[in-house]
């Protein structure tokens, strides 16, 4: 597996969001009390679905450092991960190009005290990668494990590249769905 340079939580952010804070999120109005709420409070899924360049990274990030400074307050090194979903297939692929074994990195993303998943379902789907996808989302909503996904896919979109489980897991009424962001900032030259 490839060395551990950064924090884990660091290691997949790219320098454009190297500024990305809470003070600076924009959360959309009809929905931030409700976000606020779940990062006082994190347990089962925070989704956010919508247009590229409505600020889906940035405030995720946001949100995964934030939580990370809090839980290291408290526990040394927590297991709090980002990753853009096509690297986690690249983790996997890696094992598997060496014939590891990929419990450990299944257990280590099943188990994370916090995982975000940016981009969910953006990059093409094998089977394989498919099939890992919806386990890890089983593990982590069966065991109400704080999980932020973001995607460009509305859940249409994402049964049709997963699986009905998958959109059913996510689609829990426990879980907190945000897609109503709206503006693309790149075109407001952010
Ligand atoms: N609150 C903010 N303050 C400053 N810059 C921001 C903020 N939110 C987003 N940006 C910037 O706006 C651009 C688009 O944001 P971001 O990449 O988070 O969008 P996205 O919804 O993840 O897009 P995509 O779906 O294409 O991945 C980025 O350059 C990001 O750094
Ligand atoms: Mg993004």
């Amino acid at each position: 597996m490839a060395q551990e340079k950064y924090e884990p939580v660091e290691r997949y952010i790219e320098k454009r969001f190297w500024g990305a804070h809470m003070s600076k999120v924009q959360l959309p109005t009809s929905q931030q009390k409700s976000i606020l709420a779940w990062i006082k409070k994190p347990s089962n899924f925070l989704v956010m679905l919508g247009c590229p360049g409505c600020g889906k990274s940035f405030t995720a990030i946001a949100i995964t450092r934030h939580l990370f400074d809090i839980a290291s307050k408290k526990i040394q090194y927590p297991s709090i991960f980002y990753y853009p979903q096509g690297k986690i297939y690249e983790e996997f692929r890696e094992l598997y190009h060496n014939r590891w074994s990929d419990e450990p990195i299944k257990k280590r993303l099943s188990d994370a005290l916090l995982l975000t998943i940016d981009d969910f379902g953006c990059t093409r789907n094998n089977e394989w990668q498919a099939e890992i996808m919806s386990q890890l989302i089983d593990e982590r909503y069966s065991n109400k494990k704080p999980t932020i996904l973001t995607s460009n896919l509305n859940l249409d979109e994402i049964e049709e590249k997963f699986h009905r489980r998958v959109r059913s897991r996510l689609q829990s009424r426990e879980n907190l769905i945000i897609s109503d962001w709206e503006t693309d900032l790149r075109q407001e030259g952010l």
